[in-house]
């Protein structure tokens, strides 16, 4: 395994290893990604902004990193946000910049410690991808939010996305637990760093 903390993200095959790769990387995360022309904040923004109904609150930012897609989002108003990460080093990078009511050291794809219902909305940036959080994430993320909330999550859609993430979208969609609102183009998601990686933003609505 490479010792850059990026390449790690992308190898970590447990929580634990994804743990220390992001522990280790979380100063210099944002200003790595940036340089790359890392597009999934703003865009995940903007289908947020015109998705999600600006008085939604409680609001879930689930695998919040250091927050940079909170960023416009608090600027608009939106909140109160809680932000849920694996790694401790990510949330004191988003504790310091005053965007959240709440951060919890938190696991997607184990039981979240949130009651049914709780969430009027919840946004995913860049979280629900291989070596991060596992394609039943998205059941905990249903459960946890509102019946008429709209999970708005980044999700890969090049030639190396694994199959089980959609499916398991599919899945959720065909169980009747949510339906499909709004997915974006594709998009070239860091432009300058990884020309080959593709996203898309999708918003789902919980029945
Ligand atoms: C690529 S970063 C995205 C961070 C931020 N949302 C953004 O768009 O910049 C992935 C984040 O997901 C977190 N993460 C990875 N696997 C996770 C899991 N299973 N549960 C919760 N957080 C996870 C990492 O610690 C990291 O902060």
């Amino acid at each position: 395994m490479s010792d850059r903390p990026v390449d790690r993200s992308y190898q970590a095959e447990t929580p634990e290893q994804a743990r220390s790769a992001y522990d280790d990387w979380a100063e210099s995360y944002e200003a790595d990604l940036c340089a790359t022309g890392y597009r999934i904040p703003a865009m995940i923004a903007a289908v947020f902004t015109r998705y999600v109904p600006a008085d939604a609150a409680p609001i879930l930012d689930a695998g919040c990193g250091g927050g940079i897609q909170a960023e416009p989002l608090a600027e608009l108003g939106f909140g109160p946000m809680t932000g849920i990460d694996l790694s401790e080093g990510m949330l004191k990078v988003a504790e310091r910049k005053g965007l959240y009511a709440a951060l919890k050291q938190q696991v997607m794809g184990e039981r979240l410690d949130f009651e049914d219902d709780q969430f009027a909305a919840i946004i995913c940036s860049g979280v629900i991808t291989p070596g991060h959080a596992p394609p039943h994430s998205f059941q905990e993320l249903v459960r946890i939010a509102r019946p008429g909330a709209r999970i708005v999550f980044s999700l890969r859609s090049d030639a190396r996305q694994k199959p089980e993430y959609p499916a398991a979208i599919d899945g959720l969609t065909h169980a009747g637990a949510w339906k499909h609102v709004f997915s974006s183009r594709a998009f070239h998601s860091m432009p300058y760093g990884e020309p080959n990686v593709l996203h898309k933003i999708h918003v789902y609505e919980v029945l």
